[in-house]
Formats: C-alpha cells, sequence, structure tokens
C-alpha cells in the first residue's frame, strides 16, 4: 500500500486491518457522479475567485469530465488504497494533470464534500421515487375505475363493519401514496441547501463565494452555519423516516391483498407472473411478492432505526461514525426502487372477484347501522334505535336468519316503525349510495375522489 495523504505527521502507516475498517469506497463509490460535479462546481469557483487561476480551474474540469466518463464507461475502478471516493477521485485527478490537480482541495474538506454529495444524491433519488408512487397511484385509479359500484365488506378489527366499495377502498390507499409524495417534497425542500464553504468545520479564510457554487448544483440555498452544515444529517433521517411511512403504507395494503388472496376471502387474484407456487403442495399459489414487501418494510424500519442511532449523542462537528450513513440510506433506497414497481405491477394485474366481495357484504349485518339509522330517520333517537337494532341481530343469530330475510312481521315485533320500506333501506347499494358525504362511498362521493387524484396526479406529472 502507498504512503498516505497524511504521511507527512505520521512515521507509520495504517495496519491493514485498519484501512478496511475505515475505508468507506466499497460502498461510497456509487456517488462518484455528485462527488465530481461538486468538485468540477467548486474548481470553477476557485477559478472565478482568483483563489486558483482560470487556467488551472479549465484543467481540473477538463480531467474531471473525463474521469467521469470513464467512470461510467467501467474504465476506471477503484480500490481500499485510496479510502473513499473523494480521495480516490481526488488521486486519480492528480495522477492524470501532475501538480494542478493538487489545488482542487484548496478551501474544502472532506466534511463538506460528503455532505454535499449526500444531498445531491438524495435529491436526485427523491426525484425518481417520487415517480414510482406516481406511477403506483395512478394504477390504482386505473383500478378504482370499473368498480365504483363493487359492493364489499369494510372492517374494523377485521370484523365486517359497513358495506363500501372497492373503488372507495383502492382510493383511501390513493390519498396514503399522495401524502408520500408529498412528505418526500417537502423533505427535498428542507435539504435543497449547499454545505460546500462549510470546510472541516469552521469554513475558510479563502475569498470563496458559496453561492456560486449552490447555484451552479442547482441548490436553492446555502447553508446557515458552517458546524451545522457539516454535522447535520436530519435531511438523511427525514428522508429515511418519509421512505419509511411509505412502506408502511405498501405493508398495509401488502397484508390486505394477502388476506384477499386467501381461499377465505377469495377477493382478488393475482396473475401467475406475481405469484409462485410451493416445491410441495402442488394447490398452492402464494403472494410471495406481498409478502416481501410486507417483509422488507422491517428492513427500511432497520435503516431509520440505525442512523437515528449513529447520531444520537455525536457532539459537533464531524465524526467518523457518519461515515456509517451511507449503507443504510442506499438500502432503504434500493429496497424501495425494488418493491415499488413490482408491487404496482402486481396490482394492475390482478383480477378482482367482484362476487365474492358482493357475497362477504351480504348476510353478515353490515347493514345493521342503517336500520338503526333507518328507524332514526322514522323519528326514534339513535340510542333507543340502536337498541332495538342489537336485539334484532340477536334474534336473527339465534333463528339463523339475517336482516335481508326477516318479514315484516317479525321486524314489527321489535318496533312497530319498521314499515315494508325496511328492506329497501338496508339493501347494500342503499347503504353504500347513501353515504353520499365527502369522502364516503357513493358513486359520486368516490368519482369526486378519484377526480381529486387526477388532479394530482397531472399537477404532479406536468
Ligand atoms: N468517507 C467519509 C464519510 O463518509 C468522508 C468524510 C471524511 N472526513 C474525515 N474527517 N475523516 O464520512
Amino acid at each position: 500500500m502507498a504512503m498516505k495523504l497524511w504521511s507527512g505527521r505520521f512515521k507509520r502507516n495504517t495496519d491493514a486491518l485498519v484501512d478496511e475498517l475505515n475505508a468507506s469506497i466499497t460502498f461510497d463509490s456509487r456517488l462518484f457522479r455528485e462527488d465530481i460535479m461538486g468538485s468540477i462546481a467548486h474548481a470553477t469557483m476557485l477559478g472565478e475567485t482568483g483563489i486558483i487561476s482560470l487556467k488551472e480551474a479549465e484543467k481540473i474540469r477538463a480531467a474531471l469530465y473525463d474521469i467521469l466518463d470513464d467512470i461510467e464507461e467501467g474504465k476506471l475502478v477503484f480500490t481500499l488504497e485510496n479510502e473513499d471516493i473523494h480521495m480516490s477521485i481526488e488521486a486519480e485527478l492528480t495522477r492524470r494533470i501532475g501538480e494542478t490537480g493538487k489545488r482542487l482541495h484548496t478551501a474544502r474538506s472532506r466534511n463538506d464534500q460528503v455532505a454535499l454529495d449526500i444531498r445531491l444524491y438524495l435529491k436526485r433519488e427523491i426525484c425518481e421515487i417520487r415517480e414510482l408512487i406516481l406511477s403506483l397511484i395512478a394504477t390504482l385509479h386505473k383500478i378504482a375505475d370499473p368498480h365504483t359500484q363493487t359492493v364489499m365488506p369494510a372492517y374494523t378489527h377485521l370484523q365486517r363493519a359497513q358495506p363500501t366499495t372497492f373503488a372507495h377502498y383502492m382510493m383511501a390507499y390513493a390519498n396514503m401514496f399522495r401524502r408520500d409524495v408529498l412528505r418526500l417534497e417537502d423533505c427535498l425542500e428542507r435539504m435543497d441547501e449547499s454545505p460546500l464553504g462549510s470546510g472541516a468545520l469552521t469554513g475558510t479564510t479563502y475569498p470563496i463565494d458559496r453561492e456560486m457554487v449552490a447555484d451552479a448544483l442547482g441548490f436553492k440555498r446555502i447553508t446557515q452555519n458552517s458546524l451545522d452544515g457539516v454535522s447535520d444529517r436530519d435531511f438523511a433521517l427525514e428522508f429515511l423516516s418519509d421512505l419509511s411511512i411509505l412502506m408502511m403504507h405498501l405493508s398495509r395494503l401488502s397484508e390486505e391483498i394477502i388476506m384477499w388472496c386467501s381461499w377465505e376471502f377469495g377477493f382478488v387474484e393475482l396473475d401467475d407472473a406475481y405469484s409462485t407456487g410451493s416445491s410441495i403442495m402442488p394447490q398452492k399459489k402464494n403472494p410471495d411478492i406481498a409478502e416481501l414487501v410486507r417483509g422488507k418494510t422491517g428492513r427500511v424500519y432497520g435503516d431509520l432505526m440505525a442512523l437515528l442511532t449513529v447520531m444520537k449523542a455525536l457532539p459537533l462537528a464531524y465524526n467518523k461514525d457518519m461515515q456509517e450513513d451511507k449503507e443504510p440510506l442506499f438500502d432503504a433506497i434500493d429496497t424501495v426502487k425494488k418493491c415499488l414497481p413490482v408491487f404496482t405491477a402486481m396490482l394492475d394485474t390482478m383480477t378482482v372477484r367482484t362476487d365474492k366481495m358482493r357475497a362477504a357484504a351480504s348476510g353478515g349485518f353490515i347493514n345493521a347501522t342503517d336500520c338503526a339509522d333507518y328507524l332514526v330517520k322514522k323519528g326514534l333517537a339513535f340510542r333507543d334505535a340502536y337498541t332495538i337494532v342489537g336485539k334484532l341481530v340477536s334474534h336473527c343469530i339465534s333463528s339463523g336468519k339475517t336482516l335481508e330475510t326477516l318479514t315484516l312481521e317479525e321486524y314489527r315485533g321489535f318496533s312497530s316503525v319498521f314499515e315494508a320500506d325496511v328492506f329497501e333501506a338496508i339493501s347494500l347499494e342503499t347503504c353504500v349510495n347513501g353515504r353520499n358525504v365527502p369522502g364516503g362511498p357513493s358513486v359520486e362521493s368516490v368519482r369526486a375522489q378519484m377526480s381529486n387524484i387526477n388532479e394530482f396526479l397531472k399537477e404532479k406529472t406536468r
């Protein structure tokens, strides 16, 4: 191993095992684009402000672009020798252009450099993940469209509660994923500041132009305090929190899909391309994709917890602990980007069993609330109506009947207020479409929710 960059201060080189533990190049090499673009902006500013000559700046820039091309074409591979992506690229630059290359790191530290690289990287990833969520929302909208009249049970405590429609159900998830998009946009807005110029921790004595660098790199602002600029990882934690919430939503829908695929529910059937079989039980068709998404949610939570724990109790400013920010971030990004497209395609190709949904909504007292509401509309107080219908349900259970199959005489045995129109009042269609309140399951209300989501999609994909 060659002598270290800092060998002037040291009498001996680092131990080989130390190099292995210390190095981040095995995982931070994926920041090469951001690192090079940051260096190009920095070199340009050094030239413009006269800290180095314009000619030197140009030479550095040209060589950095060449290095970028070579990395992209796979011609340049990194080794442990240079510890991390920042030192690897600087070493390669100096190898290529000699003395001039050594001027690049003027008025800069790896501490503000790495803070910059991660922000740039996450900004790009947020845009990509946002697109994937938008396409999931569009798919939910498409699935909902033919099902505004597909009655199904809605549950509380996983007990059949009140009837709704499949479109209403899908729109519930569309709203969750809409919030996930908005959360990521918020996160992007707060992270959109350039820390470059914070130096190692207290800025620099050179007459740098931080705004110029920020502008060149597409940042809205610069960070306000150099100690904070190099030691802040809130933006990374916020990003991981947003991904955790997104995964939680995916996991909840996965759980529903898994249940709905069971023989007991049978509400949906997954396409063969998005299901797996069993190595022993010939009849099995398993919802592995949904289960994996549910499982991988734990992994993303783990990534968030890992970084929260790394950052806890770190004094200002940079500490090497912070090098541990990258693997959780990359893992969470990779996981989310792997899950979202497959999950969307799985939903898109799934068959909806409207008959099974309707059968599950029928005959299970799911219309009991509406039966009580019927009495209220005839003048009874809700509490009295509620008690009467409770007795009716109890009678049904002991006589093996349902609210639909009771005779009018039986109804009147419990309250003389019941008339023949009760049957119409407790039909599933009346139950659903009577809930015409904004946000409710009526066709009109769900159509409004769908056009609202459509507007959102149009606005976001403009
Ligand atoms: N590889 C380091 C990291 O990811 C870069 C910053 C190193 N700074 C330092 N003072 N050792 O955190």
